[in-house]
């Protein structure tokens, strides 16, 4: 069947507004977020379709999907903040897996496919393994957030397995992203905005690794795994190789390509993950997909982007801040 118009949750958050903004002219999009945090109004893309609803809410989501009929429902909306986590799981409950349960319910009942766009942080930390994860590694969250995106996971494997729901379901699991539009929680917006403002970023003391995938090649693989994945199948998303480097390195980079700054060794966090390591040989051989950016430029064009985009920066930072303790 061919896909024209699908769902997409989370649309006004950081990666799946970079989705819609990169296949607008392909898909017919219709957007559902309930504008919580990540999100940012001024993120909608043009001819997106922006219904605010609650993925959790099973009568609402029920009622999108009778008017919109897609063809497929791209589930990128998650609370997806890791100090947040720790603090309170109860909302990442709700969202990562009654969300995803939901919609995974509808496009069952419906026959499409559905895309969980989910995350290499369900394998825990590689800090000690000889090898990298591939799709067969096992499983280990570290942290309530990666735990909910791995019991989403689960469950949704589960109705993909069972001739009851027989759900068309592939999974992404994307590396540590970067790109325009990621909300100043995380590392590189935020030193962004510590180096022009003249504040010391904080970094966490113990070095920790990190593939570091450019948000462009994370949405190519999205949309490769909702055309050509084999349903039932989960397909890991990695970076180029030279694309895992030490926190403190890419931060220094960003501070050269800054200009200007400061960096302040601080108290490693709970749950902290030393290593996310793995390779997407799976991907390159099903879906034709590889990523195309090298830290370099993943880095390069990242910054220019925040720097010629300053107000959004401190329009982002002004909403962090005003509800959280992580900035
Ligand atoms: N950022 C990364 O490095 C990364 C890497 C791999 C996978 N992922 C996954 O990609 C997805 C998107 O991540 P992101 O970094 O763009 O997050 P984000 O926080 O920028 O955006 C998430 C969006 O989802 C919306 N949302 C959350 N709960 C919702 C709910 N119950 N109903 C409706 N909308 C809701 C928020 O309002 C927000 O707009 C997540 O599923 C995340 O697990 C992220």
């Amino acid at each position: 069947m061919a896909i024209e118009r699908i769902i997409v949750t989370g649309h006004l958050g950081f990666i799946a507004s970079a989705f819609c903004e990169a296949y607008k002219g392909r898909y017919e999009i219709t957007g559902i977020d309930f504008a919580g945090w990540g999100s940012m109004e001024r993120n909608l893309v043009e001819g997106v379709k922006d219904i605010r609803t609650d993925i959790s809410d099973t009568s609402s989501i029920r009622e999108i999907v009778e008017e919109s009929k897609p063809d497929a429902i791209l589930n990128f909306a998650a609370e997806s903040h890791v100090d947040r986590s720790n603090e309170d799981d109860a909302s990442f409950w709700r969202s990562n897996v009654m969300g995803a349960r939901n919609l995974a319910l509808e496009a069952s009942r419906l026959g499409i496919r559905m895309v969980q766009v989910s995350t290499d942080e369900v394998y825990g930390d590689a800090s000690s393994s000889a090898e990298p994860w591939t799709e067969i590694s096992s499983i280990k969250p570290k942290n309530p957030y990666s735990v909910t995106k791995a019991a989403a996971e689960m469950l949704l494997l589960v109705y993909a397995e069972s001739k009851q729901y027989g759900l068309d379901l592939v999974i992404t699991r994307g590396g540590n992203t970067v790109g325009p539009r990621q909300f100043p929680e995380k590392a590189i917006p935020k030193a962004i905005w510590c180096f022009t403002h003249d504040e010391p970023f904080p970094l966490f003391r113990t070095p920790a690794r990190r593939m570091w995938l450019h948000v462009g090649d994370h949405v190519a693989g999205i949309d490769a795994a909702l055309r050509k994945g084999h349903g039932g199948e989960v397909y890991n998303l990695a970076p180029m190789a030279d694309s895992e480097e030490v926190t403190e390195t890419v931060i220094e980079r960003v501070r050269e390509l800054v200009g200007k700054g400061e960096i302040a060794k601080v108290e490693d966090r709970d749950s902290y993950d030393l290593r996310y390591w793995m390779v997407s040989k799976k991907a390159e051989q099903e879906l034709g997909w590889q990523a195309k950016n090298n830290l370099d430029e993943t880095l390069e064009s990242t910054v220019e982007w925040y720097l010629a985009n300053l107000d959004w920066l401190e329009e982002a930072y002004a909403l962090a801040s005003a509800h959280s303790n992580h900035l």
